[in-house]
């Protein structure tokens, strides 16, 4: 493969983006950007600085004016590490409470345009076949039942908390309406993306079938 390919994956919380965009980065030797990560680290700094999330003007200067890093799982900004400090249920709502902001999400955009600049990446998030990367060679929306996201979402050992089962689920549902329905970049699939129902299939059909889609775009390229 010579030309190297943007591939864009979203889907909404809990579908599997995370573990499919990795493992079939590492089959390609692209970087993996989780772009949610953005939107966190903005979200812990304006909960930090107790700044309302609703201050589009102030969480704006405070995204611009912040150093985000996104190294595999390793997230810092402004230098602090806060690869797990942002997987708490309170930034799971700033991340989402500031995602609805458009003049907050027009920072993260660049930014997350300017890590593809020569391709060989694979992106995950809300927005990134649709908006992100109107142009990517490869879309793919990945979805699953509500129940089945919660239930993964409750078991993975990279979000804290002690939440039950009902409220995780309650929260993804929260977040899901507020991603699915926000004015800015609402999550839809894009007319064009592979859409894979990941309830009850194993990651590696859903790599399998993501890597058949990327190997028939390139045949055709
Ligand atoms: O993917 P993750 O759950 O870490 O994203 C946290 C929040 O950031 C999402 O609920 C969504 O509101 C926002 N987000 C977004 N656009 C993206 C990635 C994440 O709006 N591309």
């Amino acid at each position: 493969m010579s030309r190297r390919l943007i591939i864009a994956i979203d889907g909404p919380s809990g579908a599997g983006k995370g573990t499919i965009a990795k493992a079939v980065a590492a089959e390609l030797g692209y970087r993996h950007v989780d772009s949610g990560a953005l939107y966190r680290a903005v979200g812990w700094k304006a909960v930090r600085d107790a700044v309302p999330l609703t201050d589009e003007a102030a969480i704006h200067d405070l995204a611009e004016r912040s150093r985000i890093a996104v190294e595999g799982s390793t997230v810092r900004i402004d230098d602090v590490d806060v690869s797990r400090a942002i997987r708490t249920p309170e930034i799971d709502r700033a991340a989402t409470a500031i995602a609805r902001l458009p003049r907050v999400r027009e920072v993260l955009v660049a930014r997350l345009r300017s890590l593809a600049f020569d391709g060989g990446v694979v992106m995950e998030g809300r927005d990134i076949g649709t908006v992100v990367f109107p142009h990517a060679d490869v879309k793919v929306y990945l979805d699953a039942d509500e129940d089945e996201r919660a239930r993964r979402r409750a078991h993975d050992p990279a979000h804290s908390g002690s939440a039950t089962l009902a409220e995780v689920t309650s929260a993804l549902s929260e977040r899901d309406r507020s991603d699915r329905t926000r004015q800015a970049s609402p999550l839809y699939a894009a007319p064009d993306a592979l859409v894979i129902d990941t309830t009850g299939l194993p990651i590696a059909d859903v790599v399998r079938d993501v890597l058949e889609r990327i190997q028939a775009r390139v045949a055709t390229a």
